[in-house]
Order: structure tokens, then C-alpha cells, then sequence
């Protein structure tokens, strides 16, 4: 960490430019801390230092780079000596040596460290830094004589105007290659290239592919088709019999970041000055987890854990120093070796196994046919000392031998249980102590639930004969009226949703059932992740939220909390969510009146949240997906109060979440205090959604343009036609007034200042056409995300 920060200090205080040149000549070295520049000022050329730590002595390693001039951090696109850096005391120097090739040299012994080991046949050489930012070695006299160039070795980054290629004749090729962690420079295990038939390949060590790009169908590829949305709107890809490429310009004088990142996964980006960092918008995979051996041998990926790596249990990590600096490809080790094979063996001991559960297994399991039952599975595993974990399942018996890779945490909400059992390979001891712990947690448990169900007895009787004496009985009807909360027990609600069969949805913070109380009333049960901390304060949370009631909110019925678990019980909405009918394919089109009125209910909904009770509360989470609709569509808010109910959970179950990023607001990037305004930055993107009846970050690509589209919207707000931006499905068949009305509204929503955009009491206002409302402005932000022009959208914005 301390390395990572002294890098950071360094990195935010790049040493000065002194000379401005773009040349190197014979008898005119780079030393030290000169620099080249690029003519248009835009690159820059020099020595970039980290800091580099054994047990006990700290020295700097010199990287030959080429960063951005114009940021206040470096972030180097190139280097050139990753693998050979100049250690202290050894100063660097870049010259030209008789050879006629640039070599970085040891400035005091002239010894030789890099070279572009070209046969240039003169002496006459000059190195130059162009203005695209590439570093080219060309004779003296004649520019056009390249006998070198750095975008034909790129390291991490692709440069605009650069190629990522493959000569299908000469089998010539080049690719991207991770760093090794995120300060050292020196080559990674990922990397991106293009095989013979043209397709673009992310591998590890070379050797195993883990994503594809799919085929190119003239605009982007088919398995990434947020290329299109990325900042970088040209994309040029060639692929004939002779070679295929692919290659980007920029139509502006952005800064973009493109490539392979410490991780594994493809990335692209701007810099955006208002944010003073950069945007990546887009990165491939998605998900950690689905990067190969991310977490490296004996680890554990979990994509809704931060960090997302773990060790599995009875193994630690190998190098902390290096898994701080993201490289974990050393991954975990034994905390104690295995018994097999060693003398202690004969004396009777064993290793053992235990057991981890809902878990994607890794791919490359060796199948036993042989063994029939679990026992046997085990038994061929324990009998070779290379065996390292089993499986027994549906696909019979399979085994994994030496390091042991890729074993993944199914998320609840991903899957509907069907993760499988994984058995790990441990010294007995090590087994004892496992079992140790967990029959410790047991215990607690059990007192606990034990205590709990003595206090729900005790309680229970003191009802009983409270309500036996008459004192009590009003409170307990109003408890079945809904004024309060009913506590149920799991066995019921259990009970009541058959088991947790009938599953609703998965939403941000666990899965929905289906359930009937007495048979008769409908309910919708929510099961929440996480274990059931603070039971007491759960309880309170829970109970201030339930007395919240208004139309546009969903009911909440009452709570379990027992034995680790936490349940909340809603009353049932036959009309599922809004999503459900603007972006599923049905054949019921949501009519425009519906949809206004919809607006209208959830902007009533959400101020009286944020006004009319007694703490403020703000949503967090707002979008389709948590707007319910009655039988008679009236909509009702979900989820409201999680902020509260599940303190710092809360927070890292929204981030953690895809999807829903894109209704967040930029506070939530920048870092600032949230405040109710967020809520009304998401409502405003649910309107939009709710105007085109798609989704804002899933755009149409077939159509001739393709714009974002609520920066279409507030751009023909000013020029005219909205009415052609509405929902095709509807025909036609609006209230252009309301049209107009809500767009306008949305826009001044997702203004970039939360002091620019309305409150909900206005909102409502605005709606029900009692406020009028002003031309609202281009919202600045989106506008410069999505390239002022016709680019589209970068959403879903990546927070980490
Ligand atoms: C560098 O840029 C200036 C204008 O900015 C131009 O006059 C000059 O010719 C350029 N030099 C080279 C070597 O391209
Ligand atoms: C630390 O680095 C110094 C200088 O490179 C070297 O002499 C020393 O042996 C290293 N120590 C260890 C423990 O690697
Ligand atoms: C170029 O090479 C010639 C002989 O090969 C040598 O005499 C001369 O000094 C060299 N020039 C430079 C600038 O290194
Ligand atoms: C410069 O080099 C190019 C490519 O090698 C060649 O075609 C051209 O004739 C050369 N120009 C001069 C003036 O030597
Ligand atoms: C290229 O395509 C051919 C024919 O579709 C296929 O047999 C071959 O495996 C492909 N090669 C690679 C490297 O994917
Ligand atoms: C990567 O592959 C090479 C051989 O191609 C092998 O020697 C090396 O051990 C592999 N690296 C890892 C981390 O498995
Ligand atoms: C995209 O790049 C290609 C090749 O560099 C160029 O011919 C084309 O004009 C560019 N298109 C736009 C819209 O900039
Ligand atoms: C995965 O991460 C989630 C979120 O932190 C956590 O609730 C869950 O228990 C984790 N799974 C395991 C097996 O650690
Ligand atoms: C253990 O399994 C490995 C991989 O299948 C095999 O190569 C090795 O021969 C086996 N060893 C013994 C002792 O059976």
C-alpha cells in the first residue's frame, strides 16, 4: 500500500518539462529527466520512475515512456524497456548509438540495455516523437526512410492512428500486453490479438482464449456492441486474405485511453477535465470473475465481494506486496503442506476435504468414469498426490490436479441455485481447524436462534394473554390491519412461498418470491443477501420504514429475522414492474396516458419520501426494475429504505450491481455528499425511458443515427420534433403537450449540478401543468461523455 501510494504522490506531480523538443540526434542524448515533446504538445517522451522495494532497501526503476503531457498524472502508454528498467544507482540515458539504433544506456558505464536492434546500414538516425505519439527512428535526411516505430510494438495502449495487426502472409503479428501490475511496466499474462480468421482473442500466457470479439458486422463487433457507444466513435477494421487489422481516429482532439488493463479486461475511455480523471466506459468482460485465473491458483472469485479476490479456506495469500499492486497471479498457498506422500502419512495421518458450496467449477476437470458414487470420487482423488480438488455431480465424478484455478462464487442473483459443490483438498489439520470455526459460528447461531425463538415465545404468550384480558386488543388489529408490523417466522414464510419455489425476480439486494398467507392474500417475499447482522437495529429500521405509507409505495406487510436471515414480506403487485412492460417484448403496448400517469405516481411517490416524512429518505436505487404497477396500474416504489435497513451493505450492493449504474448520478462518481437530488437525476432517466420505451443504455443500432438518447431529446427540445423521438410502438398516439412536458422535465432533471435540477414537489408540479417550465440547458456532462456530437452512449459509466 505505502508503494502504491508513493507512487500515486509521484505520479500526481510530474517533473517539469525543461526542453521542448520532439528530436533526438547523434551526440545529443536524453538524460535524466529531459523530456521530448511532441510539436502539437499533446505527447511527451522520458524517463518515468516508480519505486521498486525489497525486504529492506528501496531503489527507483526507470521506464523509457510515453505519457500524456497535459494531465496531472501519469498514465504511460508505451514503455519501451518494461522488462530491463534502469535500477539506482544507474542513471538512464537514450541516445544513438554508432549502429544507428536508439538504445537506453546506462549514462556512467554506457552499457547497453535496450536497443531497437534494427539493421539500419547507417549511422545517419534521428529518433523523433510524432504528433499521433508515435516514436519513430528514421534517417536524418529523409523522414520517409522509417527503419523503426513504436505502433509496431505497442505495449498496453492502443494509439489513435495505430493498428493492432496480423500479416496472414507473413504471419507478422502484434498485440496488446496487460502490465505486469499497476506500477511495474514489465509484460503481464493477458493480452489481446487477432488470430488468422480475423477474430480479436483476450488470452492468458498466451495460450487460453477467455473472450472473443465475435464477427465484425461493419460497425462494431458482435460481441461487443458498446464499441459503437464508446468515446471512440471510428473504428477502421480490415480483414481480407493478406492481413486484418483494426484501428481507431479521433474525429476531435480528445484524450482517450484504450486497451488492456492490469486485470485482463479491454478497456475504453476519455479524459474528462470536469472530472479531472478518466471515464472508462467501457471494459470487456464486464465481470471480473470472467477474466481467466484472475485471482490466480487457490483462489475464490467473487464479483459481488470488494475485493473481489479471496483465498479459498486453509491457503493465504502468496505475495501480499504484489496482490496489493493487482497482480495476483501468484495467487494463494498451503498454509500447511499435504500429508500425502510424506512419512507422517504411514503413522495414520490423512488429508481430507471440505466442502464449498454454490461455486461454478473450473473448466478443466479431468472426468472419472470410473468412480459411481461420491465416496469413490473422493477416494480416486486422495489416491494421487497431484489430486487437489473433486466434484461430484450431474456430470458424475471430476478431478483437478496441481494448481487449481478459476473457481468462481455463483451470486444468488445470477443463477437460481444451480451452483455446484466443490471439495478441496486440505492436510487433515487444517480440515480440523475449518470444521473448528464453523462449529463455533453454529453454536452462536443456534444460541442465538435459540434465545430469539425463547424471546418470540415469551412475547407470544404475553399476547395471548394480554389479548385474553382485552388490554391488547386493539393494537394486535391494527398489526392485521397493516398499521405496524407483523413478525413472521421463517418456517412460515417458507411455508407460504412453498419453499422459495416461485421465484418473482432477483432484484439489487436478493431474490422475490411469490407466497399466500392463508391461502388467500398474495405476497411477495424478499429474501435479502448478507447474513443478519444487528438483528435489534434490522428490527428498528425496518419498523420506521413500515410506517411509511402512500399510495405510490408498496406495502410492507412485516419482517423475519431469524437464524442468520433476513426476509421482508410486501403485499403482491399483479402488473410486476415497469420494465416488465416498457422493454419486454409483449404484445401489450403501455398506452401513453398510462405512462403519464405513471410519471406523475412515482414523482408523487418519491417526494413524499423526500419531504412529507419524518427523516427524509432518499431512494438511492431508482429505475424501472423497482417501480411496481398495481392491477390498475398505479405505480408503487420498491425497495425504498434499504439505504437504511441495510447501512454500509447498501452501498456496495449498488455499485456492485450492472445496470443500474446508468441511472446513477454523477455524485456518486465525483465522491460529494448525496442528497435527495440523486433520486431525481435517476427519475429523470427512468422518463426518458419512459418517452422511447427503451432502455437509455441499449440503444438501436440499425437506425440511421443513433445518438444517446437523452442528449437527443434535450438537443430537439431546442430544435424541434420531439415528437418523433417517442415510443414507435405507440403509433402516434400521444398528447404532444405531455410529450413535451416530460421531456422537458427529464432534462432538467439530469442536469449535472444538483442545484439545477428541480425537486420532486416540483417536478409533480411541472407535471400536473401547474408550474410552467424554462427551455432546459444541454446537460454539460452527458454532453461532453457522449462527444457533443453523434456518438452515443457510454453508459453504464464503470466506477472502479
Ligand atoms: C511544429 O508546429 C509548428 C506550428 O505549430 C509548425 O510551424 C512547424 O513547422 C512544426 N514543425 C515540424 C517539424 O513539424
Ligand atoms: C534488494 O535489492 C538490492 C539492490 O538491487 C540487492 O543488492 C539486494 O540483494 C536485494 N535484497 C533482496 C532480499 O532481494
Ligand atoms: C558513423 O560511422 C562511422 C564509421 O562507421 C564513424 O566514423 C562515425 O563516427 C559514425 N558517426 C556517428 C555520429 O556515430
Ligand atoms: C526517401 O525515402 C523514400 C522511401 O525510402 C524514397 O522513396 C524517396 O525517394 C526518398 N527521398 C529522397 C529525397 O531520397
Ligand atoms: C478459422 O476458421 C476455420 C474455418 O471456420 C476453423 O476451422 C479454424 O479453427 C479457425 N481458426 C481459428 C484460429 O479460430
Ligand atoms: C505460461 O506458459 C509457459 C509456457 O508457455 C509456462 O512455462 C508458464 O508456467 C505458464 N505460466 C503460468 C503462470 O502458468
Ligand atoms: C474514419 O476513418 C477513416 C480511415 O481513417 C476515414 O477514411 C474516415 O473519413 C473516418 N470517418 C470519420 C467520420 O471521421
Ligand atoms: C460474495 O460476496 C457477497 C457480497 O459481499 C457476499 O454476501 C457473499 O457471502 C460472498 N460469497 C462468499 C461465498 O463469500
Ligand atoms: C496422478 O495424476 C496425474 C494426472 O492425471 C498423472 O499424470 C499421474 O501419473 C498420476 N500419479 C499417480 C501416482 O497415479
Amino acid at each position: 500500500m505505502s508503494l502504491l501510494l508513493c507512487f500515486l504522490l509521484f505520479s500526481l506531480y510530474p517533473p517539469r518539462i525543461s526542453a521542448a523538443t520532439d528530436t533526438v540526434s547523434p551526440g545529443h542524448a536524453l538524460t535524466g529527466s529531459d523530456r521530448l515533446v511532441s510539436n502539437n504538445s499533446k505527447f511527451v517522451l522520458g524517463f518515468f520512475k516508480t519505486e521498486s522495494k525489497n525486504s529492506s532497501y528501496a531503489s527507483h526503476n526507470s521506464y523509457l515512456c510515453i505519457w500524456y503531457s497535459k494531465l496531472p498524472m501519469i498514465t504511460p502508454l508505451w514503455s519501451a524497456n518494461g522488462e530491463n528498467p534502469v535500477v539506482d544507482p544507474a542513471s538512464p540515458e537514450l541516445a544513438i548509438s554508432s549502429d544507428g539504433n536508439m538504445v537506453i544506456l546506462d549514462q556512467v558505464t554506457k552499457n547497453i540495455i535496450w536497443s531497437t536492434h534494427v539493421n539500419t546500414r547507417t549511422n545517419h538516425t534521428i529518433v523523433v516523437l510524432l504528433n499521433n505519439g508515435n516514436l519513430v527512428l528514421q534517417s536524418s535526411s529523409n523522414s520517409s526512410k522509417v527503419f523503426w516505430q513504436s505502433f509496431d510494438y505497442p505495449t498496453d495502449s492502443l494509439f489513435a492512428g495505430a493498428k493492432i495487426f496480423r500479416n496472414k502472409v507473413t504471419g507478422q503479428k502484434n498485440r496488446l500486453v496487460s502490465r505486469k501490475n499497476s506500477i511495474d511496466q514489465a509484460a503481464g499474462l493477458y493480452s489481446v490479438e487477432f488470430d488468422i480468421n480475423g477474430t480479436g482473442h483476450l488470452l492468458w500466457n498466451s495460450t487460453v482464449v477467455y473472450w472473443s470479439t465475435g464477427d465484425w458486422n461493419g460497425h462494431f463487433f458482435g460481441l461487443a456492441p458498446e464499441m459503437i457507444g464508446a468515446t471512440i466513435p471510428n473504428f477502421t477494421y480490415v480483414n481480407n486474405d493478406r492481413e486484418v487489422y483494426l484501428s481507431y481516429t479521433l474525429t476531435k482532439e480528445k484524450i482517450t485511453h484504450a486497451g488492456i488493463d492490469v486485470n485482463g479486461r479491454g478497456l475504453a475511455g476519455i479524459w474528462l477535465d470536469s472530472l479531472q480523471n478518466w471515464l472508462i466506459n467501457y471494459r470487456m468482460p464486464i465481470l471480473h470473475c470472467d477474466v481467466y485465473a484472475i485471482c490466480g491458483p487457490f483462489s475464490v472469485c467473487n464479483d459481488s465481494n470488494n475485493p473481489f479476490c479471496d483465498c479459498l479456506k486453509g491457503f493465504s495469500i502468496r505475495s501480499p506486496k504484489d496482490w496489493d499492486l493487482e497482480d495476483r497471479s501468484g495467487g494463494c498457498m498451503r498454509n500447511t503442506p499435504l500429508n500425502c506422500g510424506s512419512t507422517m502419512n504411514k503413522k495414520g495421518f490423512t488429508d481430507k476435504f471440505y466442502c464449498v458450496q454454490n461455486i461454478i467449477l473450473p473448466h478443466n476437470a479431468m472426468s472419472v468414469q470410473t468412480a459411481g458414487s461420491k465416496d469413490q470420487c473422493s477416494e480416486v482423488c486422495l489416491s494421487n498426490c497431484s489430486c487437489t480438488a473433486y466434484s461430484y455431480g450431474k456430470g458424475g465424478c471430476s478431478v483437478w490436479h496441481d494448481a487449481l484455478y478459476n473457481v468462481r462464487q455463483q451470486s444468488d442473483g445470477s443463477a437460481d441455485g444451480n451452483g455446484e459443490t466443490l471439495y478441496i483438498r486440505v492436510a487433515a489439520n487444517e480440515v480440523q481447524s475449518v470444521e473448528r470455526k464453523k462449529k463455533s459460528g453454529t453454536v452462536i447461531g443456534v444460541t442465538i436462534a435459540a434465545s430469539m425463538s425463547a424471546l418470540c415465545l415469551m412475547i407470544f404468550v404475553l399476547v395471548f394473554w394480554m389479548r385474553k384480558q382485552k388490554w391488547f386488543s386493539r393494537g394486535v388489529e391494527n398489526a392485521q390491519e397493516g398499521i405496524g408490523i407483523r413478525a413472521f417466522r421463517y418456517t412460515d414464510l417458507q411455508c407460504a412461498t412453498k419453499n422459495f419455489s416461485e421465484k418473482l425476480g432477483g432484484g439489487s439486494f436478493g431474490s422475490v418470491f411469490k407466497g399466500y398467507l392463508n391461502d388467500s392474500i398474495i405476497i411477495a417475499v424478499k429474501r435479502l443477501d448478507g447474513a443478519c447482522q444487528g438483528v435489534k437495529q434490522f428490527r428498528a429500521e425496518v419498523n420506521s420504514i413500515g410506517i411509511i405509507q402512500h399510495i405510490n409505495l408498496v406495502k410492507l406487510i412485516g419482517l423475519c429475522c431469524e437464524d442468520g436471515k433476513k426476509l421482508l414480506v410486501y403485499e403482491y403487485m399483479t402488473n410486476r414492474s415497469l420494465d416488465v412492460h416498457l422493454f419486454k417484448d409483449n404484445n401489450k403496448v403501455l398506452e401513453w396516458n398510462i405512462r403519464y400517469q405513471i410519471a406523475i405516481g412515482v414523482a408523487k411517490g418519491l417526494a413524499y419520501l423526500h419531504d412529507s416524512c419524518r427523516d427524509c429518505i432518499i431512494h438511492c436505487d431508482i429505475k424501472p426494475e423497482n417501480i411496481l404497477l398495481d392491477a390498475s396500474f398505479v405505480p408503487k416504489i420498491a425497495d425504498f429504505g434499504m439505504a437504511k435497513v441495510l447501512g454500509r451493505e447498501f452501498s456496495h450492493a449498488l455499485t456492485t450491481v450492472r445496470g443500474t449504474i446508468g441511472y446513477l448520478a454523477p455524485e456518486w462518481i465525483s465522491g460529494t455528499v448525496v442528497t435527495s437530488k440523486v433520486d431525481v437525476y435517476s427519475y429523470g432517466m427512468v422518463l426518458f425511458e419512459i418517452i422511447s420505451g427503451r432502455r437509455n443504455s441499449n440503444q438501436e443500432y440499425c437506425r440511421g443515427h443513433s445518438a444517446y438518447f437523452p442528449m437527443q431529446v434535450a438537443r430537439q427540445l431546442i430544435n424541434g420534433g420531439i415528437e418523433n423521438l417517442v415510443d414507435a410502438k405507440l403509433h402516434g398516439d400521444v398528447n404532444l403537450e405531455e410529450v413535451e412536458r416530460v421531456c422537458k422535465v427529464a432534462c432538467w432533471c439530469i442536469q449535472d449540478s444538483e442545484f439545477d435540477r428541480p425537486t420532486m414537489g416540483e417536478v409533480v408540479q411541472f407535471l400536473e401543468g401547474l408550474l410552467e417550465l424554462k427551455m432546459p440547458p444541454l446537460p454539460r456532462l452527458l454532453n461532453a461523455i457522449t462527444g457533443g456530437s453523434h456518438s452515443t452512449s457510454l453508459l453504464p459509466i464503470d466506477l472502479q
